[in-house]
This record gives structure tokens, C-alpha cells and sequence, in this order.
């Protein structure tokens, strides 16, 4: 089955244009089984916000409490998954909303218990059962959430657990779709990105904050399997007539 992983990040989910689910319903016609794995940065913060409890993040994570925790729970499985799965179906795409710590969908250990809490690192994803939704026609809508060890939960950078889903189901195409053309540098888009180029815009500093987990993702996934990665904008069509929009990542280019 060719199959199209798609990150649909937390600050864009609210944005999501009629372009977008116009090139989500190409695909879907041109026999893809798509994937979708959602974060939910702005809703996590602004539920935080209202119940009084502080969070910080260190290196681009979400330090995460118990009490953290819960509210991520709240926001990402009760809240934004359900919206999202609404918002599909409105557009008659058939998806099913899970939720990832369920049926060790996502399993995951602790990245570092006493710096981070409860944040995980995927280790295993069953794709067996998330092919079977897929058998279905049904479209799953995942959470960023994984079953951590002895029962715990774990709450995991939405750009890793996608990118995980994509290794383990050996996805043809990995799409991120953030809030803004793709990567961009001195205000203009990056139309493609090399491994070399990536970590040299990481380094000066072009990339950062949300950027930098999203195109580490991207060239962890990127490999033979995974061939297409992109990044590209919600706010607008990703796919035009078999044209791709957004920063595409590639492999170094060979110089003669
Ligand atoms: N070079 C860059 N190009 C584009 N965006 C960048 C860059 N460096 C940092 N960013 C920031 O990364 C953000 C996207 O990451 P993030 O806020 O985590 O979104 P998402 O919810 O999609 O994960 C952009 O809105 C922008 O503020
Ligand atoms: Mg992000």
C-alpha cells in the first residue's frame, strides 16, 4: 500500500484551509492510504494557562509533570484529535480518531525522567494495527501520546512520533504541515534542503525553536523508503496537479 504520513502541527490545526483538504482528497483519490499524526502546542499552552499550571521547555521539548501531563491528555486526545477527526469527515474524507498510548499504538521509553518527566522517544509503533484502519478506507487520526513503561504515559514532540510512524510503516512520503511555507530564509521559501544544508542553517541560527525538531524529523525519516519528505503550509494547497509545494528535502547534490 502506498502510504502518505502527515504531520499536522498544533499551530496550524485551527487554520486548516478548504485548499488543503482539496489536496488531501487528490491524494486520497490517486489510491494513497494516508496517515495523519497531530500535535497541539497552542491548546496545551493556553489549557495550562487557564488551570494556573507553569511548563517550560528545554531543547525544543515540553518539560512535562504529572499535572502537565494530564492537561496534554485532555487537549490532544479529548480536544484537538476530535476536532480534526470533525473536519475531515466534513470534507468527506472518512477518519477515525486514536489515541496513541491505546493498543501500544506508540510505545516509548523516558528520554530523561529527572530533566524532562514524562517524555518519551518512540521505540515501537504498531503498524500492524494502524494498517488495518488503513484496510478499512478509514483515514486514522493519531495522538502524540505513547504507552511509557510500567503503565505510564508519555508525552512525545509530535515532529518524533510522526516521523516514527513513518519509519515503521515505511511511508513512500512524509508531509509536515506547520504554519508557514516551509522553511524559509531571509523571509523567502527554501525550495530544497540537503542534510548538509539543513544542519548549516541550524547552525547560523535561520532554524530555530519549532523548526529545529521538524527538520531533524525530516532527515530521520528520510531514506530509501521514505523518499518524498516535505514540509509545507496548512494555510494553503500542498499538492497541485502533481506539483508539490513547500521545502522538499534531497539528497547532497552531486557536483561535477
Ligand atoms: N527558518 C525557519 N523557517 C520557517 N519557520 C521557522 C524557521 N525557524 C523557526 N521557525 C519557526 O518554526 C515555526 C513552526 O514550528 P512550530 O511552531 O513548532 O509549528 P508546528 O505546530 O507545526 O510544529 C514557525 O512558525 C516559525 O516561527
Ligand atoms: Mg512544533
Amino acid at each position: 500500500m502506498k502510504t502518505i504520513v502527515v504531520k499536522c502541527g498544533g499551530s496550524v490545526l485551527s487554520e486548516l484551509s478548504e485548499a488543503f483538504f482539496d489536496s488531501m482528497k487528490e491524494l486520497t483519490e490517486k489510491g494513497y492510504a494516508i496517515v495523519f499524526v497531530h500535535g497541539g502546542g497552542p491548546e496545551i499552552n493556553s489549557m495550562l494557562e487557564a488551570l494556573k499550571v507553569k511548563s517550560e521547555f528545554k531543547n525544543g521539548l515540553r518539560v512535562t509533570s504529572k499535572q502537565v501531563l494530564k492537561t496534554a491528555e485532555l487537549a490532544l486526545a479529548g480536544s484537538l484529535n476530535r476536532q480534526l477527526v470533525r473536519m475531515l469527515e466534513k470534507h468527506g474524507i472518512q477518519a477515525i480518531g486514536l489515541n496513541s498510548s491505546d493498543n501500544g499504538l506508540l510505545q516509548a521509553d523516558f528520554i530523561d525522567r529527572k530533566q524532562l518527566g514524562y517524555v518519551g522517544d518512540v521505540k515501537k509503533v504498531n503498524s500492524q494495527f494502524i494498517q488495518l484502519v488503513c484496510n478499512e478506507q478509514l483515514l486514522p487520526v493519531l495522538t502524540p501520546l505513547a504507552a511509557g513503561p510500567d503503565g505510564t504515559v508519555l508525552n512525545v514532540n509530535a515532529d518524533h512520533a510522526a516521523c516514527a510512524v513513518a519509519n515503521a510503516l515505511q511511508a513512500e512520503h512524509f508531509l509536515m504541515v506547520t504554519d508557514v511555507d516551509g522553511v524559509l530564509k531571509d523571509g523567502q521559501l527554501v525550495a530544497e534542503l540537503t542534510e548538509k544544508e539543513t544542519e548549516e542553517l541550524i547552525n547560523s541560527g535561520v532554524i530555530s525553536g519549532g523548526m529545529i525538531p521538524k527538520v531533524q524529523s525530516a532527515l530521520k525519516a528520510f531514506s530509501d523508503h521514505v523518499s518524498k519528505v516535505h514540509i509545507v503550509s496548512g494555510k494553503k494547497a500542498f499538492y497541485e496537479q502533481g506539483e508539490w509545494h513547500g521545502t522538499k528535502f534531497i539528497k547532497e547534490k552531486v557536483t561535477v
